[in-house]
């Protein structure tokens, strides 16, 4: 038992998280900017918040600071859409295949974790589980009477994630 302790303390990865709060849509966006700044191949940002609770919002302003020039909108019924900025950036929904794991490998999701893309994924329930080093930012209201507020729960596991999300929090933090 010792042993399997120690085991498991060896290999925990690196973990981090922060918590921003926004009051417009403007705002969500330029935090979102400030994250894009910073984006390289192989970052994985997974998105998640009731309908509506503005996670297009941020990966509007995520594309910005990538110099992405397209405006980002929601690919709901593509699934998948792929922009070109500083890097090449993939921006996923996958509510429509939420639930299913196996339509993962259909939308060939490993190569674009594994490849030249920084992506970002709204409503990944199929793809929470597989990945060591990624950030997740949980979007919510946090009350009905303002109803343009925003609380952002950001959680960076593994080497990468975790630098990412303190780059961004600096850059934030200094805007
Ligand atoms: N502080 C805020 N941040 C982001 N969006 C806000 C804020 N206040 C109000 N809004 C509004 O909330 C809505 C967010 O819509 P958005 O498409 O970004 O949500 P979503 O989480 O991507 O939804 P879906 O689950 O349908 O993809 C927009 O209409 C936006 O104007
Ligand atoms: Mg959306």
């Amino acid at each position: 038992m010792e042993a399997d302790k120690g085991r498991a303390k060896k290999h925990k990865p690196p973990r981090e998280e922060a918590y921003f709060e926004t009051s417009s849509p403007d705002e969500t966006r330029r935090l979102g900017q400030s994250l894009g700044q910073h984006l390289r191949a192989r970052d994985v940002v997974l998105l998640t918040g009731d309908l509506g609770s503005g996670k297009t919002t941020f990966c509007k302003g995520v594309g910005l600071g990538a110099d992405v020039e397209d405006e980002i909108t929601s690919p709901t019924f593509t699934l998948i859409a792929e922009y070109e900025g500083r890097i090449p950036l993939a921006h996923m929904d996958l509510y429509r295949i939420a639930g299913d794991p196996r339509k993962l490998d259909e939308i060939g999701w490993d190569d674009y974790v594994e490849g030249e893309f920084a992506v970002l994924v709204e409503w990944p329930l199929t793809a929470l589980g597989g990945l060591d080093d990624v950030m997740h930012v949980q979007i919510e209201r946090p009350s009905l009477m303002r109803f343009q507020s925003r609380r952002l729960h950001a959680i960076a596991v593994g080497t990468r994630s975790t630098e990412l999300l303190k780059e961004w929090v600096t850059t934030w933090e200094s805007s």
